[in-house]
């Protein structure tokens, strides 16, 4: 089988894709032939083993698998002998956002882990789509409560993260506020959000609506700027550490001033996001947003692009085209 490989930390020019021998399931294992994956933002983090924190799930001075990939699409091949969840031919997908070296031919996978089947109708790029963006877009709708009519206003609004909290939060009747540049409104007005601004041309943070909730699906703004878009206790949560990593202790500072406050959403529960992706896939109320498909030969060029912070929704790896 052919597998994208590196074997030291570093920028896209470490990947390279070989031929490798094809893995045998474990007992309580599946052998999937990988249809698809993503690249996503994760994947660069793992790839640069940047920040270093994420070096103590990836390998401390070089990474622990020998190929990249947190999510994948693909069919079951060859199912372990203690296996009662799948059979051969199954279509299935999956995550894990710690890593699970998916950017190859053939992987194996615990089929206790996050691995569901792929709902009837939905094809192989959707549903792959569909899983880490959308898995950190539900770790932060978990993290507070979001009622009928809850407004809401997402920053970075066409990202893997964004475009899948938009679809998320809609489906739960949130009011929803998102945040794009010029090239991307029609994208993003695809999605259904009620209101859509254009951060060139208006400063997102000066609004006439009060928000219970900011979401910085893009970690592009910080809490200080996007306080005044808050009700007295509205809650900003972002992607990213922010300015001076403030994001790691403005939740402990703001929850003992009260008032306004700070959430950072440290994702949990992988195969509770895939469960609540199937049933949002099944009944046809999410649809993810893809940017390019390339094939598995222009994976440096697949990481490059995702890195420049400029794709929309998701990059997808087709593991079937030559
Ligand atoms: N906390 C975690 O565990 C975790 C996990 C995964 C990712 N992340 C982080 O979360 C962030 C988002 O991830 P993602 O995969 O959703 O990112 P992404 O898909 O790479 O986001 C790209 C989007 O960002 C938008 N953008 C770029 N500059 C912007 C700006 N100045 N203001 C507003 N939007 C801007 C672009 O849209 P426009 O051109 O329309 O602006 C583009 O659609 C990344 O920084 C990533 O590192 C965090």
């Amino acid at each position: 089988m052919r597998a994208v490989i590196r074997s030291q930390y570093g920028g896209p020019e470490v990947l390279s894709v070989k031929e490798q021998t094809t893995p045998l399931p474990n007992k309580d294992e599946v052998l999937i032939r990988v249809q698809r994956t993503t690249v996503n933002r994760t994947d660069c983090g793992i790839l640069r083993g940047r920040p270093f924190l994420i070096r103590f799930f990836s390998g401390l001075f070089k990474p622990s698998t020998s190929s990249p990939g947190t999510d994948f699409a693909g069919v079951v091949e060859q199912v372990g002998n203690m296996v009662d969840r799948f059979n051969v031919g199954d279509r299935v997908f999956g995550l894990r956002d710690a890593g699970l070296a998916s950017q190859r031919e053939y992987m194996t996978f615990k089929a206790s882990d996050a691995i569901e089947q792929i709902p009837e109708d939905v094809s192989f790029n959707d549903a792959v789509a569909s899983l880490e963006g959308a898995h950190y877009a539900y770790n932060f709708i978990n993290k507070v409560k979001i009622d009928q009519g809850s407004k809401v206003l997402v920053n970075g609004g066409t990202g893997a993260i964004g475009s899948a909290a938009i679809q998320l939060l809609k489906n739960m009747g949130a009011q929803v506020t998102a945040v794009t540049d010029t090239n991307h409104v029609t994208a993003l007005e695809a999605l259904g959000p009620d209101k859509t601004i254009d951060y060139t041309k208006t400063d997102f943070t000066v609004d006439e609506i009060e928000y219970d909730f900011v979401f910085d699906a893009v970690g592009k703004s910080s809490f200080d700027p996007c306080k005044k878009l808050l009700k007295p206790t509205g809650v900003y949560i972002s992607s990213e550490l922010g300015p001076g990593a403030e994001n790691f202790y403005l939740p402990v500072i703001t929850k003992l001033k009260g008032g306004k406050r700070v959430i950072f959403p440290i994702p949990s529960n992988c195969k509770r996001s895939v469960q609540i992706m199937i049933d949002l896939l099944s009944k046809g109320v999410f649809k993810p947003l893809i940017d390019t498909v390339y094939p598995m030969t222009s994976i440096q060029d697949a990481y490059t692009y995702v890195e420049s912070g400029q794709k929309i929704g998701n990059v997808i790896i087709d593991y079937s085209s030559h």
